[in-house]
């Protein structure tokens, strides 16, 4: 973890960064904003941590919670909705056992999360899974992407 954060300090003085750059470095080593690494690198530049988290709670490109291994994010647009996205997100809730607050499960493998449109309407309902995006999904493709994914882990 410290070479991580060494790095990203360096970087950070070496190219005249940003706050923002040290977040986006952050979320690419940790795949989440970590507490302790902001608290470390906000002592060693001496920039209050507060600007950091103000920073990242803005944007949605950061996360403050660990992520899972694999990410699943469900279409709620209204095409999607049409065509059924809540069942899908509903099951897979059940599945992961994951509730609205928690979404990444206990084991880490899983985070499920939800977007209002991936632009790809014309196949909804539409889930990406590790960015790969699945259209005309139903709950049994998703079953079984699902246990593609604990097979693989
Ligand atoms: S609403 Fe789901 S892809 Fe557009």
């Amino acid at each position: 973890m410290n070479e991580c954060l060494d790095k990203i300090i360096d970087n950070y003085l070496e190219n005249e960064g940003n706050v923002l750059t040290i977040l986006q470095d952050i979320e690419k080593y940790y795949g989440y904003i970590s507490e302790d690494a902001v608290c470390r690198i906000a002592r060693e530049l001496d920039i209050h941590p507060s600007r950091f988290f103000g920073i990242a709670s803005f944007y949605s490109q950061f996360h403050l919670k660990p992520r899972g291994k694999n990410i699943i994010t469900i279409c709620r647009g209204t095409p999607c909705h049409i065509k059924g996205s809540e069942k899908i997100l509903g099951r897979m809730r059940m599945e992961l056992d994951v509730s609205r607050d928690e979404e990444t499960t206990e084991d880490q493998l899983f985070t499920l999360e939800e977007v209002n449109c991936v632009g790809a309407c014309g196949i909804s309902p539409v889930v990406a899974i590790n960015g790969q995006v699945h259209g005309e999904m139903d709950i049994n493709k998703m079953m079984r992407e699902i246990s593609k994914l604990r097979a693989d882990n």
